[in-house]
């Protein structure tokens, strides 16, 4: 049984760390875009791996009726959780409690924060106006690949 990864991605980084956890996953991964409209059939799977990026401090409301609506059938296989964003605060469980149902959280087997980026080319004017003050970062944020690493083999070692 393999491992779906059910994700969105507003401008490419949640993509872009989902490909890297594909790849240290290894075999058997499949991806989904929540965006695109298709009926999961979750026996195939015995885990489900959800993520998106923070936007306004929310995560995309497509990864956030996807865990609503199929709560039912995630609660029944292995599920981790991740997000990216540039500045999770003090505390990055408090933010992953904040866009992720309470169930789900609880069920999760691992649970992430993967870092993120500000790619200001992709950007359009609204967005850019909404980071501009994240533009003057002293450091700009990254992905943490590190992270995504551990996170993988986290799910691995209980899939042993
Ligand atoms: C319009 C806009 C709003 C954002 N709001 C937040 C935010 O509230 N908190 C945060 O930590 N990061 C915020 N970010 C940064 C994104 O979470 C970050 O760029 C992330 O890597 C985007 O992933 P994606 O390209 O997969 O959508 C925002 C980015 C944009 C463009």
């Amino acid at each position: 049984m393999g491992t779906l990864i059910a994700y969105s991605s507003t401008l490419g980084c949640t993509e872009q760390c989902v490909s890297r956890l594909k790849g240290d996953l290894g075999p058997g991964v499949d991806l989904y875009r929540i965006s695109r409209r298709r009926k999961i059939n979750f026996s195939k799977y015995r885990t489900v791996i959800i993520g998106g990026s923070i936007h306004e401090g929310m995560i995309q409301r497509a990864v956030r009726s996807f865990c609503e609506t199929n709560l039912k059938e995630l609660l029944k296989v292995e599920v981790g959780l991740f997000i990216c964003c540039v500045d999770p605060g003090e505390n990055e469980d408090e933010l992953l409690k904040e866009v992720f149902p309470d169930k789900l959280l609880g069920h999760a087997l691992a649970k992430s924060y993967f870092g993120g980026e500000l790619n200001f080319k992709k950007m359009n004017l609204m967005q850019k106006i909404m980071t501009r003050k994240k533009e003057r970062l002293e450091v700009m944020p990254e992905i943490d690949f590190d992270r995504i690493l551990a996170f993988a083999e986290r799910l691995q070692e209980r899939n042993a």
